[in-house]
């Protein structure tokens, strides 16, 4: 047995590029990923075949897809670190997702909340769609990771996952580890009108808002309508629980007393958020842009992150290949 000192060997994500990152993907997700790649070897991409699901527009694709590279780079990712691939760049990966989609019941993928959600919201219940936790599985197993840390609604996807490694090994043979998720910290954060924060509900902050936009937004976050002099609670406060999100204990506790004593009013309060949003964000925007100025860099980045990724999918292949009785792929 594995010691629990041990540590998980390999972890591995993937990111939609679905358009502009928000405080609830930050504080919910990147933020840990970024953490992560002092902890484990971390391999992260973006999940492109998989956005194909949503998006048809080569150009919205594109940009989106780009958007995901430059928000990882300037928050944090560090590519001497962690592995930072296209998706697409390992072709390989669709290859393991028909050989898994074999050893896959109808009814494992009948039964996906995130597949009926997406339809009940309107997206065209393709193939594509419904096999997409298939093609996530693939994901998972073709770098052989042990720990994937997602939120809580791709959690599901992850035991399936499980289900299929577990088939294709008793079929073939011990060829897969059997991957465990993490939750990503859910620091639940709130959006502008105190819903969960999500682009679906159009209540984000965008991390890469600033100026006029940005203060615009902040202002129109939604509290109640308590005057200037009568006292607040901060415990059920959108305003109070995004700025602790930012806040040392210290301020926590500071800002929370001068809500209780009254005599401030919220858009104080919305003057402090914005202060930390900006201290925050701020050197990280010019980071952002600096990358935006240097497309080959980025570029460098993901193909070099592909390289790596794809000597890993092959060695994968090259197993579950034989283990199903074919021939190695020959390799021209
Ligand atoms: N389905 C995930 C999401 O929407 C993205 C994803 C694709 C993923 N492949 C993955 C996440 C593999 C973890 C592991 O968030």
């Amino acid at each position: 047995m594995t010691p629990p000192s041990a540590g998980p060997r390999r972890i591995l994500s993937g990111v939609q590029p679905s358009g502009k990152l928000h405080l609830g993907n930050y504080f919910g997700a990147v933020r840990q990923h970024i953490a992560l790649q002092d902890e484990a070897e971390a391999f992260y991409f973006i999940a492109d075949y998989h956005a194909l699901t949503t998006i048809q527009d080569p150009s919205v694709l594109r940009e989106y897809t780009w958007d995901v590279a430059l928000d990882y780079l300037a928050l944090g990712l560090d590519p001497q670190k962690a592995t930072f691939f296209r998706q697409s760049d390992v072709p390989e990966v669709t290859e393991l997702a028909w050989i898994l989609a074999t050893v896959t019941n109808m009814g494992l993928l009948e039964r996906a909340v995130s597949y009926k959600e997406k339809v009940e919201r309107g997206i065209d219940a393709s193939v594509g769609l419904f096999s997409y936790p298939v093609l996530m599985a693939a994901d998972i197993l073709i770098y052989r990771s042990n720990l994937v840390p997602v939120g809580e609604d791709q959690v599901q996807h992850i035991e399936m996952t499980r289900d299929m490694a577990g088939k294709f090994n008793r079929a073939y043979g011990e060829v897969f580890p059997i991957p465990d998720y993490r939750l990503d910290k859910a620091s639940k954060v709130l959006g502008i009108d105190g819903q969960k924060m999500s682009k679906s509900y159009g209540n984000t902050i965008d991390i890469f808002a600033e100026g006029k936009p940005l203060q615009k937004r902040i202002s129109s976050i939604v509290t109640d309508s308590k005057t200037v002099e009568e006292p607040k609670d901060p415990e059920h406060c959108n305003l109070y629980s995004l700025y602790s999100l930012f806040a040392t204990d210290q301020e926590k506790q500071a800002m929370a007393q001068r809500y209780r004593a009254g005599g401030m009013g919220y858009g104080e309060s919305k003057k402090a958020l914005l202060e930390k949003i900006n201290q925050h964000f701020g050197p990280l925007r010019d980071r952002r842009r600096e990358l935006a100025n240097n497309p080959d860099q980025v570029e460098t980045v993901l193909r070099d992150g592909a390289r790596r990724a794809q000597a890993e999918a092959r060695k994968t292949m090259a197993l579950v290949r034989e283990a199903v009785g074919m021939k190695a792929a020959s390799v021209v």
